[in-house]
């Protein structure tokens, strides 16, 4: 079976979705960065702390190239950074389906405002941050997609089932009358 790849910025909500969408299509679940730190016994932050984002990204490819060799059938959630690599873009679309979910800067900032475990937005201004690297990225995730995800002011619920729809998957949640 053919694995479910959700790609998008921090904070869209990739991991959340992903693990919703594990279970109700009865599906495993798989994140490139729990991998990453699994397989170099060290954090994100340590990582870049250490070795340097260009490290960091290497790791990321080698992952799905990893990944490409191992069973199919699985919803894998994909670091916010790796579609930048063309390479990168490539190897996402032979690993499975490709959904961008897309968020917008204002619902990335009210999300992790605060949070500590992302590097690229520990800077002075988080919130230019944002707005500059999502502006950069954006035709960036739309090139690496399959289908394109709207996740701004929406429930986990609402938006597992559009990507079953897009993917054909059988829904297995119950749903409201
Ligand atoms: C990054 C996103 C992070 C993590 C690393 C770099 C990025 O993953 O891979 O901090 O460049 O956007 P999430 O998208 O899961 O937060």
């Amino acid at each position: 079976m053919e694995n479910l790849i959700l790609i998008g910025f921090m904070g869209a909500g990739k991991t959340s979705v992903g693990k919703a969408c594990a279970s109700c299509f009865h599906m495993d679940f798989l994140d490139t960065d729990e991998y990453i730190v699994r397989k170099a016994g060290m954090e994100i932050t340590e990582i870049f702390r250490t070795k340097g984002e260009e490290a960091f990204r290497a790791m990321e490819t080698e992952a799905v190239r990893d990944l490409i060799k191992e069973k199919g059938g699985r919803v894998i959630s994909v670091g916010g950074g790796l579609p930048l690599r063309e390479e990168n873009r490539e190897l996402l679309k032979k690993l499975g389906q490709v959904f961008y979910l897309q968020v917008s800067p204002k619902t990335v900032e009210e999300r992790l405002r605060g949070d500590q475990t992302r590097p690229l937005l520990q800077g002075e201004d988080p919130v230019k941050r944002i707005g500059e690297l999502l502006a950069y990225r954006e035709p960036l995730y739309r090139k690496a997609a399959h289908s394109i995800v709207n996740v701004n002011n929406r429930s986990v619920a609402d938006i597992v089932e559009e990507i079953g729809a897009l993917a054909g998957q059988k829904m297995e949640m119950a749903k409201e009358p």
